[in-house]
């Protein structure tokens, strides 16, 4: 492995992820029950089947543009795209309206994705710039979680930043370098230690907040964001390892565990205050995915269905809305022009 001999976080984090010679998403496929951990859309197909409804009732409140981009950030197994692509089968006309894009960063998920869908109707970016400049709906299901981040924190006046010294094989560690943290919300233009001791950011994701906001608010659209995180004004240290479904120490196995934090969504929603006329509304996965019709779906589904096919129908439904496990952490937030009045979902 070649790794520089001290690194700030976000670099360290980002090389653990996608170095081509031993990144995380660059080789292997982590998804599922054999992968090192689950999303939704291979949870059950009603949660993309709910999210399709609410794409095609968003782009009515846009006055059904004929000419529309919806793209998908970092598509995974490719398992959402799919089952939007088959519901969306539903509504030709919409359909055929309609450019997808997926914007994927991994060559290994890229093929998986490439395998699952269809090739033709699709087309794979690695950025959003080939994107063309008309309303769009962009998707970003545990896309921001998966981007690198930085540490900063406050000692007394002065502020340090999280670097990794991996200088001794054996012994990987932490350490604290004295930073200038004025230079760093100029080059992001964001002021983010107002009221707080401790940040947790990603320039990254900062870039792309900003590239969607000014597509969204130039050429209409919006932004369906959906992570884990919380929604308090503190910050807080999120950073963390999973592998084979378990928390594990981020320093060790490298390339060998996903790297995630929780999304601090006040945050978002100041950066995106921000840009200026755009607004954005959170709900909980469990909330967006009631109003959307999910139990009636399931309902629906079930019937006729024998005793297993049932109870396997509902544990799926219960993992995804159930408060102790994703229904209250997992948020929705949707950002879009404040004239737009759209609120399906929230
Ligand atoms: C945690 S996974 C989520 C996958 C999928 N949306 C799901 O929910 O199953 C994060 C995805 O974002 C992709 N990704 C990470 N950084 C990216 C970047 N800078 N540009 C494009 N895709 C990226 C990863 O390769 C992976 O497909």
């Amino acid at each position: 492995m070649r790794m520089h001999n001290k690194l700030p976080l976000d670099k360290f984090i980002d090389l653990s992820l996608y170095s081509k010679d031993f990144g995380y998403y660059m080789k292997k496929n982590p998804f599922g029950k054999d992968g090192d951990f689950i999303t939704s859309p291979n949870i059950s197909r009603l949660y993309s089947e709910m999210i399709s409804i609410w794409i095609i009732s968003f782009w009515q409140s846009l006055g059904s543009p004929k000419k529309f981009n919806l793209i998908e950030l970092g598509a995974g197994d490719g398992e959402m795209m799919k089952v939007l692509i088959e519901s969306f089968k539903n509504f030709p006309i919409f359909f055929n309206f309609f450019n997808f894009f997926i914007c994927e960063k991994s060559p290994s998920l890229i093929n998986i994705q490439k395998r699952k869908l269809l090739k033709k109707k699709i087309i794979w970016v690695s950025n959003l710039k080939r994107i063309k400049k008309i309303p769009s709906i962009f998707i970003a299901n545990e896309f921001f979680d998966a981007l690198a981040i930085k540490q900063f924190l406050k000692k007394g006046n002065f502020w340090f930043e999280k670097f990794v010294n991996l200088e001794d094989k054996k012994k990987y560690f932490f350490f604290e370098k004295k930073i200038d943290i004025k230079k760093i919300e100029k080059k992001i233009n964001f002021k983010i230690s107002h009221n707080q001791n401790f940040i947790e950011c990603s320039e990254l994701g900062f870039k792309y907040l900003n590239e969607i906001s000014k597509i969204i608010k130039t050429y209409k659209g919006g932004l369906l964001l959906i992570d884990y995180g919380y929604n308090e004004k503190k910050m807080k240290n999120t950073l963390q390892a999973v592998s084979n479904h378990k928390y594990t120490n981020i320093l060790k196995n490298i390339g060998k565990s996903d790297i995630t934090h929780n999304i601090n969504f006040n945050l978002f929603k100041n950066f995106i205050k921000k840009i200026g006329g755009l607004e954005s509304n959170l709900t909980t996965q469990k909330e967006f995915l009631i109003k959307m019709g999910i139990k009636h779906r399931a309902e629906i589904i079930s019937r006729n269905q024998n005793f297993y096919k049932k109870a396997d129908i509902y544990y799926r439904l219960e993992r995804l809305i159930n408060e102790k496990q994703m229904g209250h952490l997992f948020k929705f937030m949707l950002v879009k022009n404040k004239k737009n009045k759209f609120k399906l979902g929230f």
